[in-house]
């Protein structure tokens, strides 16, 4: 169980607890988090989960895969801590993540 804070680009915040296992992208849908489309459902072929990760947390969500960094060349202002949210893993190791959510998903 991780414990995740999505803030949309507007600065509303979101934190909700998220069970190990799932992605950070099905942390958000199944909570209602607003910001994350997700139109492929967590297939990595949409782009429309983008997220960016805290710098605190780069370390544990890990990189992007070869898949993920073609993907994100379809998403809008990639920075160098973008990610695919369907593609980070939930674990304790994340309890305390933040993530922030691009002005829109297209
Ligand atoms: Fe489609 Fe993440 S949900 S790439």
């Amino acid at each position: 169980m991780a414990r995740i804070t999505y803030i949309e680009h507007d600065g509303r915040e979101h934190v909700v607890e998220v069970k190990n296992g799932l992605s950070v992208m099905e942390g958000a849908i199944r909570n209602n988090v607003p910001g994350i489309d997700a139109d492929c459902g967590g297939a990595c072929a949409c782009a429309t989960c983008h997220v960016y990760v805290d710098e605190a947390f780069q370390a544990e969500t890990g990189r992007a895969s070869a898949m993920e960094e073609s993907m994100l060349d379809f998403a809008e202002n990639v920075q160098p801590n973008s990610r695919l949210s369907c593609q980070i893993r939930v674990s304790d190791d994340l309890d305390g993540l933040i993530v922030r959510l691009p002005e829109n998903q297209h």
